[in-house]
C-alpha cells in the first residue's frame, strides 16, 4: 500500500507535526502550540459501537453506561460512555485539538457553535448488521448523517472533516451468541468486513475527505475472553481478528487506490493494544496496568440485585487498570492506546 513516496511524504508531514505534538504526547497543555494550525480535520464525524459512543443512547435503563460507576474519573458521574472516563473519540478529538463533537441525541440542545466540531452518531451494542433492537446499525447512523446534510451541515463544511467508523466486534459476538459455530465464523468475517466497505464508500461518497477505519483490537485479550486469571489471552479468536484484520487492510487498499488520493486511513488498534499490554503503559517501563487483562470493574458491572448490593467490585485506581469492564478500556487505556498511535495517526490525517 504504502509507496516511497507516500512513505517520504508521511516522515516528510510527521516531522512537521511531531513539534505540535510533542505537547499532547507528553500530556502537556501548551499554550504556546495551541494557536499553530496545520491543515488538519476541524470536525469530526462519528459512526460505531461503544467504543466511540459518547452517549447516545436515550434509554437510560437500558444501558449501563449511564449507570454507576461508568464515568467515575470523567465527568465524575455517568454520560453515556462505556468506561470510566474519556474514549476513542475524545482522544481523537483532542488529537486534531477540536472540542468532542456532540451526540446526535443532543444535536438539536446544541448552538451553532457546537455543531462545528462534527457530530457522534455511534451507539454502543451496535455493529454493521442488526445486533440487537433497540439502537441503529451504522447504515441506520449514516442514514441520520446524510439527513443533517444540506441543512445542518453543507458540502463545504466537509471539506475539513474526519469520520471514525468504529467497527470492534457487536458483530461477532451476536453472531457467536445465536449460532455459535467458530468454524462458520471466516465466511460471516468476510460479510462484516464487505458491509463495513460498502459504509467506508458511502461515509466517503457523501463528502468526508478523511475516514478512519480501526483494525479490530484483540477480542481474545478482552477480559470477558481471556483465560480466567487474565494471565493470557485466547488465541483461536485473535487468529479470527487477523483474518479481519488482512481483509480490512485490503479494502483500504482498494478504496484508496480507487479514489486515488489516500482518503482511507487504518488505525492500528490491534497492535497498539499490544504495545500497551507489553510496555504496562504508553511507555516502557511504567508501573501502570502491571495485569493487563485484568479489568478494574469485575462481575457484573454496574449492576445490582434485587436487595440493592453490588454484582461488581471495583479496583481502587482506574487509572491503574487498562480495562474497565470485560469488554472495554479505561480511560486511562485508551489515552495510552492513542499516546502510541499519535504520530502515526497525524501523520496519515494531514497527508492529502
Ligand atoms: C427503557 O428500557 C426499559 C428496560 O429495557 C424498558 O422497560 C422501558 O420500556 C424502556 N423505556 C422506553 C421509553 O423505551
Ligand atoms: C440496518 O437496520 C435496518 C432497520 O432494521 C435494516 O433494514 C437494514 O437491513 C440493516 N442493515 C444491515 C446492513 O443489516
Ligand atoms: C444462523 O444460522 C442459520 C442457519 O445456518 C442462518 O440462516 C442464520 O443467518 C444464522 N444467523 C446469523 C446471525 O448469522
Ligand atoms: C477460545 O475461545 C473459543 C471460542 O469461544 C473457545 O472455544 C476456546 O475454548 C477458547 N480457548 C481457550 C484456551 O480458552
Ligand atoms: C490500482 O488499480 C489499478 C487498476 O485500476 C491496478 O492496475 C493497480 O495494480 C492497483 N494498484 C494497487 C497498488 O493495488
Ligand atoms: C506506525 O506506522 C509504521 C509505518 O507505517 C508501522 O510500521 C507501525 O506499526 C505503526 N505503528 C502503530 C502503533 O500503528
Amino acid at each position: 500500500m504504502d509507496s516511497l513516496i507516500k512513505l517520504f511524504a508521511s516522515l516528510l508531514l510527521f516531522f512537521l507535526s511531531s513539534l505540535l505534538l510533542a505537547g499532547e504526547i507528553n500530556g502537556v497543555e501548551s499554550s504556546h502550540h495551541h494557536h499553530h494550525h496545520l491543515y488538519g480535520p476541524k470536525k469530526l464525524f462519528v459512526f460505531g459501537d461503544s467504543y466511540a459512543d459518547t452517549g447516545n443512547i436515550k434509554n437510560k435503563s437500558q444501558a449501563t453506561s449511564w449507570k454507576v460507576p461508568y464515568g467515575i474519573t470523567f465527568p465524575r458521574k455517568p454520560s453515556g460512555r462505556f468506561s470510566d472516563g474519556r474514549v476513542s473519540t475524545d482522544f481523537l478529538a483532542r488529537l486534531l485539538r477540536i472540542k468532542t463533537p456532540i451526540t446526535y441525541l443532543f444535536k438539536d440542545y446544541a448552538g451553532k457553535k457546537r455543531l462545528q466540531y462534527g457530530m457522534n452518531f455511534a451507539y454502543g451494542g451496535t455493529g454493521v448488521f442488526n445486533t440487537q433492537s433497540t439502537s441503529p446499525n451504522m447504515t441506520i447512523q449514516i442514514d441520520f448523517f446524510e439527513q443533517l446534510l444540506g441543512n445542518v451541515y453543507s458540502q463545504s463544511d466537509l471539506s475539513s472533516s474526519l469520520a471514525l467508523v468504529s467497527v470492534s466486534g457487536n458483530d461477532y459476538s451476536n453472531y457467536l451468541s445465536q449460532n455459535g459455530s467458530i468454524a462458520a465464523l471466516p465466511a460471516f468475517i468476510k460479510q462484516v468486513v464487505y458491509q463495513t466497505e460498502v459504509n467506508l464508500r458511502r461515509i466517503h461518497a457523501l463528502g468526508v475527505k478523511k475516514i478512519a477505519v480501526p483494525s479490530l483490537q484483540p477480542l481474545g485479550c478482552l477480559p470477558r475472553y481471556a483465560s480466567t486469571s487474565f494471565q493470557g489471552c485466547n488465541e483461536t479468536f485473535n487468529a479470527l481478528v487477523q483474518y479481519h484484520n488482512s481483509l480490512l487492510e485490503q479494502v483500504v487498499a482498494k478504496l484508496n487506490n480507487e479514489t486515488k488520493q489516500t482518503a482511507f486511513a487504518i488505525f492500528d488498534y490491534y497492535n497498539a493494544f499490544f504495545t500497551v499490554f507489553k510496555n504496562k503503559g504508553e511507555n516502557p517501563g511504567s508501573r501502570r496496568f502491571e495485569t493487563p487483562l485484568k479489568p478494574c470493574c469485575e462481575g457484573s458491572c454496574a449492576n445490582v440485585d434485587e436487595k440493592g448490593v453490588k454484582m461488581y467490585t471495583l479496583c481502587d485506581d482506574p487509572t491503574s487498570a487498562f480495562f474497565w469492564d470485560g469488554l472495554h478500556p479505561t480511560q486511562e487505556g485508551w489515552k495510552s492506546v492513542y499516546s502510541v498511535l499519535g504520530k502515526n495517526l497525524t501523520a496519515s490525517l494531514i497527508k492529502r
